[in-house]
């Protein structure tokens, strides 16, 4: 069988894109790979500084996880500091990759571009990503189109050191970009945290509603027929209702004597049915942050079985560490 790997990085509460964009996909996954899903905490050191909001969002997306169905038996499920082998193995591969290359790395070079003085993580995180995939022997790893050049570095990386040391010493991993569009915020740009435009994934009632109908949209009439495709309401609500659904409310909006506002309450009544019991299991997960504590932890010691094997597989190849 083959094994499916992917991070996710603690820097805020998942939203609806993070979700329909990343952790739907990754679990429907579970039925046909090996899966290892773990949460990125010293990547997200890159930019958090302050240990009890990392801590909490790691928390957060380890109950998003849970909630949203992760079955921690069938599914590796660790915390990236629990597995400390990925960090002899970043060192190896640090040493194969020259620098020019993670110069031309987008999140340094946006940095550099933005007139910020990059740290030294900042620089070396997709050598760190590198290591946390090829530890694993991971054959795919699904991931946003933004994650894209990080996998190449891995898989040039993983192809180096095959070249180097002989072939078979890491797995050679495949990325797989989801194809379903980008969810769009309540602005109509991408969902994403650092734009403020999200509708975090269990946030309900009142909250919820008022950030449904501050959705952008056209100034049609009421009585106008509108065109529903493109528009961020009609398409948040594509990627959550049945296609059946979706397909009236387009109709009704092509229609006209149908306004953003009856849409916009129909988006919030899908989110409403969709998310509502995932929140319920959320709240009871978070809350219980020894389980969840308990649960990482379990997960991390049989990861770290596998990590072993890698690393002396490594080491053997390199020539660290002592013979046999
Ligand atoms: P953010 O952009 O809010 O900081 P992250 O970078 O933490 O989100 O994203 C984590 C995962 O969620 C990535 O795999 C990314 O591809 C996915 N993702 C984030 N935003 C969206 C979106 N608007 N639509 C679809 N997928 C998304
Ligand atoms: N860099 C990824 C992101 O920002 C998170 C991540 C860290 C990751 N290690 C990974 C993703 C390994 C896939 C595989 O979203």
């Amino acid at each position: 069988m083959k094994t499916s790997l992917t991070g996710i990085k603690p820097t805020h509460i998942p939203h609806i894109g993070n979700y329909l964009g990343a952790i739907r996909p990754a679990l429907r996954l579970s039925e046909t790979f090996r899966t290892a899903y773990f949460i990125a905490d010293y990547h997200a050191l890159t930019t958090v500084r302050d240990a009890s909001l990392l801590r909490g969002w790691v928390y957060d997306v380890a109950a998003t996880w849970l909630a949203c169905g992760l079955d921690p038996e069938k599914t590796l499920f660790y915390r990236q500091s629990d597995v400390p082998e990925v960090f002899e193995l970043a060192w190896v591969l640090s040493c194969l990759v020259a620098t020019g290359q993670l110069e031309r790395g987008v999140a340094y070079k946006d940095a550099m571009a933005r007139g910020e003085v990059p740290n030294a993580g900042i620089f070396y995180y997709p050598v760190l990503m590198a290591a946390d995939i090829l530890l694993f022997d991971t054959n795919i790893v699904p991931i946003g189109a933004d994650q894209k050049q990080h996998l190449e570095l891995a898989r040039d990386v993983a192809s180096r050191v095959n070249h180097v040391y002989g072939e078979g010493t890491l797995v050679v991993p495949e990325p797989l970009i989801g194809e379903a569009p980008l969810v769009p915020g309540t602005d109509g740009q991408k969902m994403s945290k650092s734009r403020g435009n999200t509708i975090p994934l269990f946030e309900g009632g009142k909250k919820l509603r008022k950030l449904c109908l501050g959705i952008v949209t056209g100034s049609e009439t009421l009585e106008e027929p509108k065109i529903a495709e493109g528009t961020a309401v009609f398409e948040i609500y594509k990627q959550i209702a049945s296609a059946e659904k979706a397909a009236e409310m387009d109709a009704k909006l092509r229609a006209g004597g149908y306004g953003w506002g009856h849409a916009k309450d129909e988006l919030y009544n899908a989110i409403e049915a969709e998310f509502a019991p995932m929140r319920d299991r959320f709240v009871a997960l978070r809350a219980d942050t020894d389980a969840l504590d308990a649960t990482l932890h379990r997960g991390a010691a049989q990861a770290r079985e596998v990590a072993q094997a890698t690393i002396r597989r490594v080491r053997a190849a390199v020539g660290t560490g002592a013979v046999g």
